[in-house]
């Protein structure tokens, strides 16, 4: 079978939000224009006649670094940020990313980390999803589309779930502030019990709360404790993280500043999730 690496080819599931084709249909031409105009390569946007506003974006790269300039490519990045505003995308077959010979993958694995679809995507293993409806709002967005939206105060929502922390054993109050792709917030904090063990922190509290509220994409979360370090997610909370939210943006704060910003992956390497199974 070939390899994507013999025919650096990429594809990306599209699916459109109704309402938006024509726009969607503008972008992808121009898109095409440009591939081709900057020889990056060229492309064909197929439709799946089975699922209507559903297309799979086949980009055939000249080589690898066309198609590396092609993704730095601020005219292309600029498109890219408008399609996402109308089409979730989801990556299925990346024909442009090289192999890190230095780290012991095994096979499993390889497939796993080019499996770029995160949280619950991961856990189908055919990518097409029956049950389109039960995302309601929620989209995936990229950092950049993120960027340009209107800053929601997540620190100073965590910092007022705080308040409400059952945390009679410990003391120690946490709370937590999760963001959904369509920009609601749902908070969290800890809940102590007079086992100990079934504890349940802040952050899967708010994980926890959202998921049962519908949402399936999320993009940032915030944490807060009253300590001058940093409070971290524990293990089982990255865990869970990890498992529905992907690679999220958290934010660590006290109750009068921020204490920086990571990316859930940097937290959690090498990381245990359904693409494995
Ligand atoms: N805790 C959280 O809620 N989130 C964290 O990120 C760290 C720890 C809670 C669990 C327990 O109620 C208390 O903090 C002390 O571990």
């Amino acid at each position: 079978m070939a390899s994507s690496d013999d025919r650096r080819l990429s594809v990306s599931l599209v699916d459109v939000a109704a309402g938006h084709e024509a726009e969607f249909d503008a972008l992808s031409t121009h898109f095409a224009a440009i591939v081709i105009r900057k020889e990056y390569g060229h492309v064909e946007m197929v439709r799946d006649e089975a699922v209507p506003l559903r297309f799979y974006a086949v980009r055939y790269w000249t080589d690898a670094t066309a198609a590396e300039r092609c993704h730095a490519d601020p005219e292309v990045q600029a498109l890219t940020a408008r399609l996402y505003r109308v089409a979730r995308v989801t990556h299925v077959v990346n024909g442009v990313a090289r192999r890190d010979s230095g780290r012991l993958l095994d096979d499993r694995r390889a497939h796993a980390e080019g499996d770029r679809r995160s949280g619950f995507d991961r856990r189908v293993k055919n990518v097409g999803r029956a049950d389109g409806e039960r995302r309601k709002g929620d989209r995936r967005i990229g950092p950049r589309r993120l960027r340009e939206r209107a800053e929601v105060d997540l620190v100073g929502a965590a910092r007022r779930a705080r308040e409400n922390a059952d945390a009679a054993y410990s003391h120690f109050k946490v709370g937590a502030a999760l963001e959904s792709g369509d920009g609601s917030v749902t908070t969290g904090c800890n809940i102590e019990n007079a086992t100990y063990g079934l504890t349940i922190c802040a952050e899967r509290v708010a994980m926890f709360k959202a998921l049962s509220e519908g949402h399936r994409v999320f993009t940032r979360i915030a944490v807060v404790a009253d300590t001058e370090a940093p409070t971290p997610p524990c293990g089982a909370c990255r865990q869970i993280l990890w498992e529905f939210g992907g690679n999220l943006e958290i934010e660590l704060a006290n109750l009068t500043e921020s204490k920086g910003k990571h990316q859930l992956k940097d937290l959690l390497p090498l990381p245990f999730d359904a693409r494995l199974l």
